[in-house]
């Protein structure tokens, strides 16, 4: 007789005091932000912390320049107003991503454009992008899903033959790598975010690189008014030369992430020695489908997503209804499961309202006006679609949590799937505890 699920009144595997937080914060922490304070200078563009970030994240990367900015949204709107993206061009970017990797677009004026993704990495899928090209684009955005390195081979090659930029959509991926390179280096241009929740945590704030020396400046004018400095004094002149915005960081931001920083790769590994035992163990379970990690890539875990197949585990049931019966059913044994997209970006309501500037279609408009359609099907994107109606991400991989916290994951996965009839008698239980709907929230 199999024991008897939390969600049925059994004893949970878990408890929320099981998990530790993050960020981590250490000594090196403190001693950064105070010399920020004692310094007595919070801000400004060539403040010491935020030069100092900014060298040590090019040297990291393997860039030749970086730039600090407010967000990692800010720094994707800045890589794409720097290699000049404008009014009715397209920008190509994954289905599934978060909304910045497409607003930055319209942002700018352009129109986003999305491709659908591979089935097994949830990344772009580079056999669908020729296919979104037209005379109109200008950009890809190539996004590195929740910690994995898109597939940036093909990508670069469809870039060089039509002649497009390629700005990287890093946020999700610091230190990750392909083909042994660091995301973010490959394009044109690679962005990140430093948001609190990323593996590169600041609090908030973004990363610019690049080894474009033209595009370094562009950005640099972007990120202050797209004001002038002079050359002897280093000094702004108060004389905009192109439209810019107010996207610096921070010294406390950066301080924090230089300290982060100096973690970096040694708390990827443990997000890493997390994943791979997770992922060594949850593979045993007929019906879960652990991530997929290609040899050629260094995945980094940001997140750590798996999938349900209802076929695989031997139930006759809607995909979508057991994915929620059996996260339903974890997260009363104790575990912070969750979705995070929960559906295809294009599907959000932006994009089916097509709500632009001042409440009109506008930027969608300018090239609707010459006769060219945009829709955002549902269902145009059937790989993003079903990933989203059957994925749930494991929160609490991060450090300093260890294989002993795993250890209950798989506990708790594998309790579920030893009565997967209890769990589906469950299925619409309510037991959501946020207001948004969602178990656990990534941020
Ligand atoms: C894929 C992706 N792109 C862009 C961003 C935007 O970064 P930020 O929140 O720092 O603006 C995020 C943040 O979650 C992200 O996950």
């Amino acid at each position: 007789m199999a024991e008897k699920l939390a969600i049925d009144g059994g004893t949970p595997v878990l408890q929320r005091s099981d998990y530790k937080n993050w960020p981590i914060i250490t000594d090196d922490d403190r001693r950064l932000i105070n010399e920020v304070l004692d310094s007595g200078i919070m801000a400004g563009g060539t403040a010491p912390q935020v030069t100092a970030l900014e060298r040590e994240w090019a040297e990291y990367s393997g860039a030749r320049y970086c730039l600090t900015t407010g967000s990692g949204t800010a720094a994707l709107h800045m890589a794409l107003a720097a290699v000049g993206v404008g009014p009715g061009d397209e920008v190509i970017t994954s289905a599934f991503t978060f909304l910045a990797s497409a607003s930055c677009a319209l942002h700018q004026n352009a129109v986003p454009v999305f491709v659908d993704i591979d089935p097994r990495t949830y990344n772009m899928d580079p056999s669908k992008l020729e296919a979104a090209i037209n005379e109109r684009t200008k950009v890809i955005i190539p996004v590195h899903i929740q910690g994995l390195p898109a597939d940036m081979d093909p990508i670069m090659e469809i870039a060089r033959k039509h002649d497009l930029f390629v700005v990287e959509d890093a946020c999700q991926a610091h230190g990750a790598e392909y083909r042994g390179n660091k995301v973010g280096s490959i394009g044109n241009v690679g962005t990140f975010s430093l948001n609190n929740f990323k593996n590169l945590p600041g609090g908030e704030g973004g990363l610019f690189i690049t080894d474009d020396k033209v595009l370094l400046n562009k950005g640099m004018l972007i990120r202050c008014f797209g004001d002038e400095i002079d050359e002897v004094s280093h000094r702004r002149i108060y004389n905009a030369s192109i439209l810019g915005y107010m996207y610096r960081n921070q010294e406390l931001p950066a301080a924090l992430a230089r300290a982060q920083l100096m973690h970096l790769d040694e708390r990827n590994n443990t997000r890493i020695a997390n994943a791979n035992f997770l992922t060594q163990e949850l593979t045993k379970i007929p019906g879960v489908i652990p991530p997929y990690c290609p040899p050629e890539c260094k995945h980094v875990y940001f997140m750590y997503n798996v999938r349900f197949d209802p076929a695989a585990a031997g139930v006759d049931c809607e995909p979508r209804r057991f994915r929620i019966a059996v996260e339903k059913a974890l997260y009363k044994e104790g575990m912070l499961v969750g979705q995070w997209q929960t559906m295809p970006v294009p599907a959000q309501d932006i994009f089916q309202t097509k709500l632009g500037y001042g409440g009109s279609s506008y930027p969608w408009t300018i090239n609707e006006a010459k006769g060219i359609k945009y829709e955002y099907g549902t269902h145009d994107y059937p790989v993003a679609k079903a990933l989203c109606d059957t994925y749930t991400v494991v929160h609490g991989i991060h450090a300093p949590n260890g294989v002993d916290l795993m250890k209950k994951f798989v506990e708790a996965f594998q309790k579920v799937f030893a009565d997967l009839d209890q769990a589906l008698d469950h299925a619409d239980d309510e037991i959501y505890p946020g207001p948004d709907g969602k178990l656990y929230g990534a941020g």
